[in-house]
C-alpha cells in the first residue's frame, strides 16, 4: 500500500513537470505556428509554401527568409505589404493583406515556424522581439 502512494506521488510529481516542460511549450507553438499557417496564409502561398505562379511568392526556399530580415518579416505579417517584392530573382507585385488582430504571441509562433519549416533556419522567435520589432517598423 505504501509502496503504492509513493508510485502514485512520483507519477504526480513526473506528470506535473513534464507538462511544465520548454520541450512542450515549444511543440505546442510549433503545432499553433503551423496551424496558423494552414488557415491565414496558405490560401495564397500554399500549404507546401510554394507559392502561386506570378501572384505570391514562395515562402519554402525563400532567399527573403533570412537571419537579417526577421524585423521585416515581423512586420510584413502583421502590417502586410504594398508594392515590389523580389524574392528568389523573381519581382512581385501584389498586396499582402495585413494581420491587426494577431497578437504578438501568434505572429512569434508563425515566424519561427516559417524559419524553421521552410527556410530551415533553427531561429527561435519570443513575443518580446515581435514587440521590438513592431515598434520599429516603417
Ligand atoms: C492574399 C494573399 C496572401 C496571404 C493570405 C498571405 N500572403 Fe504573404 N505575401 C503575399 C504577397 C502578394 C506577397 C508579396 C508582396 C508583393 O507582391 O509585393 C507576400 C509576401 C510574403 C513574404 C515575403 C516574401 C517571401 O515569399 O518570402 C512572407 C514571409 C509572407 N508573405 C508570409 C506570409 C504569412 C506568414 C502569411 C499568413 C499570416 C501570409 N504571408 C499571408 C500574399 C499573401
Amino acid at each position: 500500500m505504501r509502496l503504492f502512494a509513493i508510485i502514485a506521488l512520483a507519477a504526480i510529481i513526473i506528470t506535473a513537470c513534464t507538462n511544465n516542460s520548454p520541450e512542450r511549450d515549444q511543440k505546442l507553438n510549433e503545432n499553433w505556428g503551423a496551424n496558423l499557417f494552414k488557415t491565414r496564409c496558405a490560401n495564397c502561398h500554399q500549404e507546401n509554401g510554394a507559392g502561386l505562379a506570378n501572384l505570391y511568392p514562395p515562402i519554402a526556399q525563400s532567399d527573403f527568409l533570412t537571419d537579417a530580415n526577421r524585423k521585416k518579416v515581423i512586420c510584413l505579417i502583421k502590417n502586410g505589404y504594398n508594392g515590389e517584392l523580389v524574392v528568389n530573382g523573381k519581382t512581385y507585385n501584389q498586396a499582402m493583406p495585413a494581420n491587426p488582430d494577431m497578437s504578438d504571441e501568434a505572429i512569434a509562433a508563425i515566424t519561427t515556424y516559417i524559419y524553421k519549416n521552410f527556410a530551415q533556419k533553427n531561429i527561435e522567435i519570443i513575443p518580446l522581439e515581435v514587440q521590438q520589432s513592431l515598434s520599429e517598423c516603417n
